[in-house]
């Protein structure tokens, strides 16, 4: 089987745009500097994937993002073997592909995959650095320029759900929250192509949805959901409609927590 050894396909040819909000940078190429494993927490829409995209591209390393789901096994990382006309053939997974071959591999919300699936994480992300390929009888040792980055919501998890202490412990990491108002209405501004009085507008109505928070809301407007709001703004759509489509709507469905959140925001454009 051809197999694309320097992973071009996954290299990102433009810069991507991402505005630092702390030390995040720094921490990252520290990290980068020794292969440590990253973690990113932090709410969802606040820019973890802008980030590590951003990341890889400065690195110039490419990234292997693999979304993690219930189902999600430890061969739907490391691969497995496929019939084919020919007979059995292995077929590296994803995360097999980033480990022989080096980059990085970005396993998004990897608390949703199954449990087996840390056991193919844990050898990979101590001093050994390798991963047992067990059905296939080898043992990978990782590219010098491998790196794992995973994502994890601490808000969103049960604790049956929660990542193992054993696993937690094995990473570096770098906490995300939605920027400053002055930085998000930046990003708002950029990303959407708006005014800046539109985007601290639309900023300050995040801050009233995110004060929302526990109250029927379980998180307030990301800065994804801003941008949305923005960009309908920025199509000829009124600011009410855009930000009703872009934020009320498929923040909640439930009646009572739209109106106090259809409220607050009233306050904030009035
Ligand atoms: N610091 C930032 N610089 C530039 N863009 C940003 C930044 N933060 C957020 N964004 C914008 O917000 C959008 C959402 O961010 P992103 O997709 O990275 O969120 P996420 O944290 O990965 O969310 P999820 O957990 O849902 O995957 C990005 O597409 C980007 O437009
Ligand atoms: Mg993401």
């Amino acid at each position: 089987m051809l197999v694309d050894t320097d992973l071009s396909a996954y290299r990102i040819a433009a810069e991507p745009y991402y505005r630092p909000v702390g030390d995040e940078v720094a921490v990252f190429e520290a990290a980068w500097l020794h292969r440590l494993p990253v973690m990113l927490k932090g709410p969802t829409g606040c820019g973890k994937t802008r980030f590590v995209e951003y990341m890889a591209w400065r690195l110039h390393q490419p990234l292997i993002t693999v979304a993690a789901h219930e189902d999600m096994t430890a061969a739907d990382l490391a691969g497995r073997f496929l019939l084919t006309p020919e007979g059995t053939v292995w077929h590296d997974g994803p995360l097999t592909q980033a480990v022989r071959h080096g980059g990085i591999c970005y396993l998004d919300e990897i608390v949703e995959a199954r449990q087996d699936t840390t056991v193919v994480i844990h050898p990979l992300t101590d001093a050994r650095r390798i991963l047992p390929l067990e059905k296939r009888g080898e043992l990978v040792s990782a590219h010098p320029d491998f790196q794992l980055v995973i994502s994890y919501n601490p808000g969103y998890q049960s604790a049956v759900k929660d990542l193992k202490e054993s696993t937690k412990q094995r990473f570096v990491a770098i906490d995300f929250d939605y920027p400053v108002p002055e930085l998000e209405a930046e990003i708002v501004m950029r990303e959407a192509c708006v005014g800046p009085d539109l985007a601290r507008t639309l900023v300050s109505i995040a801050a009233c949805s995110r004060n929302l928070r526990g109250q029927g809301l379980d998180e307030g407007a990301s800065t994804r959901m801003l941008i949305h709001a923005g960009r309908l703004a920025a199509g000829g759509v009124s600011l009410e409609a855009a930000v009703h489509a872009g934020i009320v709507l498929p923040i909640t469905d439930d009646a009572e927590v739209r109106e106090a959140l259809g409220a607050a925001i009233a306050a904030c454009l009035a």
